[in-house]
């Protein structure tokens, strides 16, 4: 597969990068069943297959049975560790953890790095390549986020660092304190989600070498064939037009309407890594099909209208 450099650091990973949400099959550890683990592991083993090098987690998937079963599927394979570009992210705490406390988000420094501890003892590894804060903690003190960053990088427990859902202005903020340079942004971006064209996100990743990673880059399935689940704020997003012409594309390209979505990221000079999210072993082969594709400026422009929904001024 096609690869990114992450940042400025050397970091190499798949150009597609394989998202491990839904690995458990539910987003309730209580729901979790070994047949729920072995498909979730049949999965991870696609992604290697089609060439996925690069997997992204979070602490909060599933409670951790995403990363443990991705852990499972490490410990079956050895040597795997080395050829994989293992991300993760933190920062977003369960309520009542401790009994009480509501959801929240939780940028201490103490928090930071009990978090990694625990991802690295799940996915039964030494070091995480990329670490991520996933979503930004209002009460952020950049100097201290700093601080956590050093001492997990000087334990040898990551390599680098990154964040998830910020603006740009919390980016900047942040990176003034931090003695190395943040490596990748991790947002939604799809036809049914515009704003970081629009925003000013996409050009600040350009101009600092940060790797914008996009999450539900199918709007969950919605431009796909269809969303098992999505967030709620997905849920109202509307597809129709946009699959028409993703429909009429694919069919003039011989492909298929989720490489035609996935392509019209990978087309931005950006350079935008594509989260993938099915556990469909099928259609995470056929993602790859978008790296074949090269879309014309004039096909990006045709789905861009289809996605404004308004012609351009
Ligand atoms: N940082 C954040 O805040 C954040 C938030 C959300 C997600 N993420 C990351 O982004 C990754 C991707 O997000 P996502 O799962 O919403 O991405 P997605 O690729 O947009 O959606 C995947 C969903 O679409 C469904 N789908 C329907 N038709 C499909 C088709 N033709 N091809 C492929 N999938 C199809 C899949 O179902 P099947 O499984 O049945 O195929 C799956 O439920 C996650 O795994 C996670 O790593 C990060």
């Amino acid at each position: 597969m096609q690869t990114v450099t992450l940042g400025r650091t050397g970091l190499v990973a798949s150009r597609l990068c394989y998202g491990c949400w839904r690995l458990a099959g539910t987003w309730d550890p209580g729901e979790v069943t070994p047949e729920r683990r072995a498909n979730g592991r049949r999965a991870v083993r696609a992604a290697l297959e089609a060439g996925y090098t690069f997997f992204d987690h979070a602490d909060i998937y599933c409670q951790g049975v995403c990363e443990s079963i991705f852990g499972e599927v490490l410990l079956e394979s050895p040597g795997l560790r080395d050829r994989v570009v293992i991300a993760s992210k933190c920062g977003i705490r369960r309520p009542g953890d401790p009994a009480g406390a509501p959801y929240r988000y939780d940028f201490s420094a103490s928090y930071i790095i009990a978090s990694c501890e625990q991802s690295l003892r799940r996915l039964g590894i030494e070091t995480l390549d990329v670490y991520q804060l996933h979503r930004p903690d209002f009460l952020m003190d950049p100097e201290e986020v700093a601080k956590a960053f050093d001492a997990l990088r000087r334990a040898g427990k990551v390599r680098e660092f990154g964040v998830s859902n910020f603006s740009v202005s919390q980016i900047i903020a942040l990176q003034r304190a931090c003695s190395m340079p943040l490596v990748a942004q991790q947002i939604e971006i799809s036809l049914a989600h515009l704003q970081p064209f629009e925003n000013g996100m996409l050009d600040h990743c350009l101009s600092e070498g940060i790797v914008p990673m996009a999450w539900s880059p199918i709007a969950g399935g919605k431009l796909g064939d269809g969303a098992r689940r999505v967030l709620p704020s997905q849920q109202e997003y509307r597809t129709e037009a946009i699959v028409e012409v993703l429909d009429a594309i694919a069919g003039e390209r011989a492909t298929s309407r989720t490489a035609v979505a996935l392509a019209w990221l990978l087309r931005h000079p950006s350079r935008i890594v594509p989260i993938v999210g099915s556990i469909e072993p099928q259609r995470i082969q056929d993602a790859t099909r978008s790296l074949d594709l090269e879309l014309t400026r004039e096909e990006w422009y045709r789905l861009l209208i289809a996605a404004r929904r308004d012609p351009l001024p």
